[in-house]
């Protein structure tokens, strides 16, 4: 393998409503983090997660996922960027292919994996998974009143895994001033090139209660 995995997990899930950190919620009786390092796990290409994980919870979370995957675990930071960087700077020599990947996205098939580390091995610097926007999309006034409508057909809601070059992502996250709120967007503002490739629906950020509550009626529906 060639490719090492990043799980930003350290988030406070403060949208889930109240229960911890949102990668130690369960779903289908066991942590997002464990669905999601399962997944990536079975990505035949990966040789190294690491995950970030909250500061309290490092210990703990080593113990949780040693029979899930050999994994790195190291404390996150203030934000999703800085537990990136964190975890960054845990990657061992070797792998030339860096993704990252959210673990609140614990559905997200193997085969995405797969996907975003083929095109990254295949010459792009930067690689992100993305869907169609379905919705009408408007931008409105702090006083909720509509400014206009956008064209959607040129709009995609983008997804994890992010994959990259291990060059590209240490240059950019060496150059980032503003915490973004995903790795591409820091290619994207160093000049550098990113590229789409269909995304998946399995791969939903689980953020609010519906989201959860969706995964878990996908999971028990077979989905695995
Ligand atoms: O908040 P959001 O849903 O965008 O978080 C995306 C991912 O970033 C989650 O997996 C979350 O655990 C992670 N995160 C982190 N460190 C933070 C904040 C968020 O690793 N300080």
């Amino acid at each position: 393998g060639d490719v090492a995995v990043l799980v930003p997990a350290a988030g406070a899930g403060v949208r889930l409503g109240p229960g911890g950190p949102k990668a130690l919620r369960l779903l289908g009786g066991e942590p997002l983090l464990v669905h999601a390092v399962r997944r990536v796990a079975e990505a035949p290409s990966v040789a190294t997660i690491v995950v970030a994980a909250p500061a309290a919870d490092v210990d703990h979370v080593r113990r949780l996922l040693a029979p899930v995957a050999p994994v790195t675990v190291v404390p996150g930071g203030a934000d999703r960027q800085q537990s990136v960087a964190a975890a960054l700077a845990a990657v061992p020599p070797g792998p030339q292919i860096v993704l990252v990947h959210d673990a609140a996205r614990a559905l997200t098939p193997a085969t995405l994996v797969e996907l975003v580390a083929a095109r990254v091995r295949a010459g792009h610097d930067a690689v992100i998974p993305v869907l169609p926007v379905t919705d009408t999309i408007k931008e409105v006034s702090a006083d909720d009143v509509v400014l206009g409508t956008v064209d959607r057909s040129v709009l995609r809601a983008v997804q994890t895994p992010q994959g990259f070059r291990r060059s590209v992502l240490v240059a950019a996250h060496a150059a980032a001033l503003d915490p973004l709120t995903d790795d591409a967007g820091l290619v994207e503002k160093s000049g550098g090139t990113v590229t789409c490739v269909p995304g998946s629906e399995l791969a939903l950020k689980i953020t609010r209660p519906f989201d959860l509550m969706l995964a878990e009626h996908l999971l028990s529906g077979g989905v695995r």
